[in-house]
């Protein structure tokens, strides 16, 4: 099993201090969620049924034709690599890191594209304006422009990146996918980070032959206990997958929360500049600490820096769970939600200040 952020069980084990004391920053959810309502005793009675209006309501949010609802973007992530034959496939990185290790497990070959740093890098202050710098592309993607598109057949990008939050141009994922889907090959966009940015969504081109798009509803709606998952693909291959994945793959509670949330869209208006404005601050006070982040995106930011080993260890001395990456050396932190909690980060880092 791979590493993931918010282990606060193990931490609070590790230093000692109670579950109930701690921040957790060492994920990517929204800390101000949507708010989850009593549920229809029904809906734990009854066996799911497919045609309850989900899809609509994902389809409806999402701008895509198809959608096929899933326990988290995760399950879709273990399952696509086993509906091709072994191929060649291009994963970013460093990225989420359950991506290289399901194509892997499922016997395809996996070649690393170094993902460059954020696009943004003062934070998220210019994440509105991101869809013009994201015409500079990464070195290696940049190869792929050159034609390289030729030697993967299948090429795997989250986007936003998590954890570099580098992004990508909508125009040029499109001719990537043009030339992969030309021979056969596949487009996997995770935007498991992007509903706060929908300008730069593929979903509405998803029921391209060869395009897929995975989404999540455990980030921007910080239901990431309920794993809600949506596969955005052309019919014949959710078809396909559905098959795969058999019947009742989502609970029916997570499925009745998911269709309320996804048509809430009064609430969706309201999160997504708190979320943008919450980001920009985060990246304020973590540069006002000699902590600059290289990039982050409306949910996290990230900060490459030799001490990341240290910062780590300190702040989660004083109850401040981040996430640490060794390769190369750095921290990811997630949002606080509270005043309180925007004040125990900013007194937390001036003690560790060097
Ligand atoms: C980029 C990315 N994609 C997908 C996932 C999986 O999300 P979920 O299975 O909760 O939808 C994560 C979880 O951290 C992630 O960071």
């Amino acid at each position: 099993m791979l590493e993931h952020g918010g282990r606060l069980r193990r931490a609070a084990v590790e230093y000692g201090i109670p579950l109930a004391e701690w921040l957790d920053l060492s994920t990517g959810i929204n800390p101000n969620g949507w708010p989850v309502p009593t549920l229809p005793p029904l809906v734990w009675q009854r066996l799911p049924e497919d045609d309850d209006g989900l899809s609509e309501a994902a389809c409806a949010y999402y701008g895509a034709r198809h959608a096929l609802a899933v326990a988290g973007s995760q399950a879709a992530i273990q399952a696509l690599p086993l509906l091709r034959a072994p191929c060649r496939v291009g994963v970013v990185a460093p990225g989420y890191a359950e991506h290289a290790h399901a194509w892997a497990k499922a016997g395809h070959e996996v070649v690393d594209i170094p993902a460059g740093a954020g696009l943004h890098p003062q934070g998220a202050r210019r994440i509105r304006k991101a869809a013009e710098a994201a015409t500079t592309p990464l070195p290696a993607i940049a190869a792929l422009d050159r034609g390289q598109a030729r030697s993967y057949d299948v090429l795997v990008l989250i986007h936003p990146n998590n954890p570099t939050g580098q992004t990508y141009a909508p125009a040029t994922l499109l001719a990537w996918h043009e030339r992969l889907a030309a021979r056969g090959g596949w487009l996997v966009i995770d935007e498991a980070f992007m509903d706060a940015t929908p300008e730069f969504s593929l979903a509405a081109h998803a029921h391209l032959p060869g395009l897929i798009v995975l989404r999540s509803l455990g980030k921007f709606f910080g239901l990431a206990g309920a794993r809600v998952g949506f596969v955005l693909a052309e019919a014949a291959l959710l078809e396909r997958l559905h098959d795969l994945l058999g019947p009742w793959a989502l609970n029916g509670p997570a499925r009745h929360i998911a269709t309320l949330t996804l048509r809430d869209t009064a609430w969706q208006d309201a999160a997504r500049p708190k979320l943008i404005a919450a980001a920009a601050r985060l990246a304020d006070v973590l540069a006002h600490h000699g902590l600059p982040p290289s990039g982050g995106s409306a949910l996290f930011q990230r900060v490459e820096t030799p001490r990341a080993n240290e910062i780590h260890a300190a702040l989660a001395r004083r109850g401040i769970l981040t996430r640490l990456f060794e390769h190369p050396a750095s921290l990811r932190f997630g949002l606080p939600g509270t005043a309180s909690e925007w004040a125990r980060l900013d007194a937390a880092l001036a003690k560790i200040s060097p």
